[in-house]
C-alpha cells in the first residue's frame, strides 16, 4: 500500500528512526553499566518491544496487566508491572506469573503488600515485589526518609510470601526541566535518592539487590548512574514534540506521527481545520513551560520533519484540529484535501488512541502493527 492511500487520521511509525532510537538507548545503557528494561507503555506493541530488547537481557516493563499478558503470549518472560498493584488485581497477576519466568509487582502501601502476601500464602508461593519510591515526582511511592518506608521495606524483605526484588522509582518531574542540563541534575537526584535509601535499608538489615530508575528525559541525560542496576525509559522509542522541547532528542528522531487531512480552509482568519482532533492527538498541553505557544503538536510536511512554515495546532475538539498560520511567517493556509503530519506533544497518549500503526518507509506502507488496548 502507498502512504497516499491511507485513510486519515492514522498513526505512522518510521521504522528506521525507531531502530536508531532503540539502538542508541541500548548503547547508552551499556555505557552507563546498567541493564535496560524498556518500558513498553508508549507503543504497547510486540514488534517494538522486540526491537527494544535486542542485545539486552530481554526484560521489559509494562503499565497494564493487559500489556503483560500480551507480551507474555509473545514470549517475553521477565516483566515488571510498574504501577502500584491494586489488591483486586493480585489474583490475575499471580495467574500470569505462573506461566512466565518472572512478573514483578510494585507496592508502596502496607495494604497492597498484605494483599500480595495473603495471595502468596494461599497458593504457597512467593510473588516478586519492588518497593516503589518517591524520588521527587510526588505521584506515587514511599518517601525514602520516612518511617513508613523503612517499615514497609522490612515487611517485604522478611515476608515468607514475598520475594523482595528491590527498590524502584520514576523521575517524572524531569518533564518539568527546560533542557538536558536540568534533566541531568534530576537524573543525579534520582540516582542519589535511591542509593541513599539502599544504604539506609542496609544499615537497618534490609538487603536491596536491585535499584531500578528511569524516565526518558533522565536516561537521555544521565552521565553516571552509580550503583543503579537497571533503567526503564519508554518514550524514547518514539520520542515526541515534548521530548524535543526539553532536549531529550532532535525533531528528526521522532518516530511517531499522525497523518491528517485538511477538511476546511479559512484564509481570511489564517486557519485551516484538519481531521485530527483530541481523539487522534490527545489533549496533552505539551511543553508550555518552554514554549507557551507550542500548540498541540508540531505540524510537518509529510515524509519529513520539516515544520509547516508559521503553522501551529492552535485548538482541538473531538474530531477537529485548528491549524493556525501566523501572518508574516511565510506560510500559506493549507487547502482542503492537502495532507499534513502532526508530531504529537505526547506520543504515548496519541499512540494509545489508535488500534494500529502504519509502518511507513519512504512512501510505502511496509507493515501494520497492532497494539494491545485496555487494562
Ligand atoms: C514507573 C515508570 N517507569 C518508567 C516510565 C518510563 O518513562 P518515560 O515515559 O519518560 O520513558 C514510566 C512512565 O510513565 C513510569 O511510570
Amino acid at each position: 500500500m502507498n502512504f497516499h492511500d491511507l485513510e486519515t487520521p492514522c498513526a505512522l511509525v518510521d521504522p528506521d528512526v525507531l531502530e536508531g532510537n532503540v539502538r542508541a538507548m541500548s548503547e547508552r545503557a551499556g555505557r552507563l553499566g546498567v541493564r535496560l528494561r524498556p518500558h513498553t507503555k508508549t507503543h504497547k506493541c510486540v514488534e517494538v518491544a522486540r526491537l527494544q530488547v535486542r542485545g539486552s537481557f530481554g526484560g521489559i516493563t509494562v503499565s497494564t496487566l493487559a500489556e503483560a499478558e500480551r507480551f507474555a503470549d509473545a514470549g517475553f518472560g521477565d516483566i515488571t508491572y510498574a504501577v502500584p498493584i491494586a489488591p483486586g488485581r493480585v489474583e490475575r497477576a499471580a495467574r500470569l506469573e505462573e506461566r512466565i519466568e518472572r512478573l514483578a509487582l510494585l507496592v508502596d502501601h502496607v495494604d497492597a503488600a498484605m494483599a500480595v502476601e495473603r495471595h502468596g500464602a494461599r497458593r504457597g508461593r512467593a510473588l516478586p515485589v519492588f518497593l516503589k519510591v518517591d524520588c521527587g515526582y510526588h505521584r506515587a511511592g514511599v518517601l525514602p526518609d520516612s518511617d513508613e518506608a523503612l517499615g514497609l521495606a522490612r515487611n517485604l524483605a522478611h515476608s515468607q510470601w514475598i520475594e523482595f526484588r528491590g527498590i524502584l522509582t520514576h523521575a517524572g518531574h524531569a518533564y518539568h526541566s527546560r533542557g538536558r542540563e536540568e534533566a541531568r541534575a534530576i537524573a543525579e537526584q534520582e540516582r542519589d535518592v535511591m542509593v541513599a535509601f539502599r544504604d539506609r535499608l542496609a544499615s537497618a538489615g534490609v538487603r536491596v539487590s536491585e535499584i531500578s530508575v528511569g524516565s526518558t528525559p533522565t536516561m537521555c541525560a544521565a552521565e553516571d548512574l552509580g550503583d543503579v542496576t537497571e533503567m526503564r525509559p519508554g518514550n524514547y522509542a518514539f520520542f515526541d514534540a515534548f521530548q524535543t522541547a526539553i532536549g531529550s532528542c532532535r525533531r528528526e528522531e521522532i518516530a511517531f506521527g499522525v497523518l491528517a487531512t485538511v477538511i476546511g480552509s479559512y484564509p481570511r482568519r489564517n486557519e485551516s481545520v484538519i481531521d485530527a482532533g483530541t481523539l487522534a492527538l490527545s489533549r496533552d498541553p505539551g511543553p508550555i513551560h518552554v514554549d507557551p505557544d507550542c500548540g498541540f503538536g508540531i505540524p510537518v510536511v509529510p515524509g519529513t520533519r520539516e515544520p509547516l512554515a508559521g503553522a501551529r495546532v492552535a485548538g482541538l475538539s473531538q474530531e477537529h484540529g485548528v491549524l493556525r498560520l501566523e501572518p508574516g511567517d511565510g506560510g500559506t493556509v493549507p487547502r482542503v484535501g492537502e495532507r499534513i503530519v502532526v508530531l504529537p506533544n505526547h506520543s504515548c497518549l496519541a499512540a494509545a488512541l489508535f488500534d494500529r500503526y502504519h509502518v511507513v518507509r519512504g512512501e510505502e506502507v511496509v507493515d501494520v502493527w497492532r497494539p494491545v488496548r485496555g487494562w
